[in-house]
């Protein structure tokens, strides 16, 4: 392991390590507007959601590493206490990427960058026609972190109005991620996009206690086949089938049959318990881990 001090390690080395590591982030593509109407826009990606009562964004204008100066977003939420956070979907990733160009107070990133500036309801910034969600909102407060290059000023948003495109939601009203089709920003100049392949479903009910790891037994746990997440699956379950329901619930299967009378049954069994609970499919692979030992 390369274990990093944060105290001895150059800023600029610390922020790449930090920004590669805690990635993939949501991308705030942040609109406001400042105290003499010209209207700004740039992307940023110390953000998230953090609370939904009240409805709170934050996200943070970092002094520059380089020169310690701030960014003309902080000082327009300074003067005006007004944001509209849009989200970043695939299809204006690049557009948006200009707009990160350090143009000056005066310059208006709707028009350099070719964005549609559309009036919002509640606070005076525009939105972006073009991203899917704009969320308006004001700025309940301010919170600097440090005086340094590099130091964040933490923008805390509580959304006063939400706008959704209708185009990106499911049958039953809900957004579609693979029609939000979102960016993600990771180190140096990576993204990911969150759609397609890159989106994966993972049901864990809270409420129905699992046995967890410590509750199976010594032979699957230490499996050389199962991997963490194939052990992840068989650990959620309230507890594992008897080795006479596991031979119900294999049935007549040919493979699993001819696995327990097989010479190496029990990496056999394993490894098609691995194939199985790759396909979701938890309760045959349990019996089929619960039959390999
Ligand atoms: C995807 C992306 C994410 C960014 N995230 C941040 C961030 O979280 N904090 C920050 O201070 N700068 C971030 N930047 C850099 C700013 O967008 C950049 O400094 C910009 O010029 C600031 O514009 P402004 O002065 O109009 O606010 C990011 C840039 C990109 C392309």
């Amino acid at each position: 392991m390369l274990s990093i001090d944060p105290t001895q390690i150059a800023t600029k080395d610390l922020h790449q390590y930090i920004l590669a590591a805690v990635a993939p982030r949501p991308i705030a593509f942040a609109s406001t507007i400042s105290a003499d109407g010209v209207p700004n826009l740039a992307p940023y990606s110390f953000f998230n959601a953090f609370s939904s009562n009240p409805p709170i964004l934050i996200f943070s204008s970092n002094r520059r590493v380089a020169n310690n100066t701030t960014k003309d977003t902080l000082k327009n939420v300074e003067d005006t206490g007004e944001v509209v956070i849009n989200v970043v979907s695939h299809n204006i990733s690049r557009q948006m990427a200009l707009t990160s160009i350090e143009y000056g107070p005066e310059v208006n990133e709707f028009i350099k960058a070719g964005f549609t500036a559309l009036p919002s309801e509640r606070v005076r910034p525009f939105r972006v026609a073009e991203s899917p969600v704009q969320m308006e909102c004001v700025v309940d407060q301010i919170l600097p972190l440090g005086e340094g290059g590099g130091a964040g000023n933490l923008i805390f948003c509580k959304i006063v109005m939400m706008h959704i495109a209708e185009n990106i939601l499911t049958e039953t009203g809900r957004i579609d991620p693979h029609k939000i089709d979102l960016m993600g920003r990771m180190g140096r100049f990576y993204y990911a996009r969150a759609s397609g392949d890159a989106v994966e479903e993972i049901v864990q009910e809270v409420t129905r206690i699992g046995i967890g790891f410590d509750g199976l037994p010594p032979g699957i746990r230490h499996s050389k086949v199962l991997t963490g997440n194939d052990l992840a699956h068989l650990a959620s379950l309230p507890s594992l089938p008897s080795h006479e329901e596991a031979l119900a619930l294999v049935g007549e299967d040919e493979r699993a049959q001819k696995a327990i009378a097989g010479p190496d049954s029990s990496t056999e069994l394993q490894r098609y318990a691995k194939e199985v609970l790759g396909q979701n499919d938890v309760l045959r692979g349990a019996a089929l881990a619960v039959l390999s030992v």
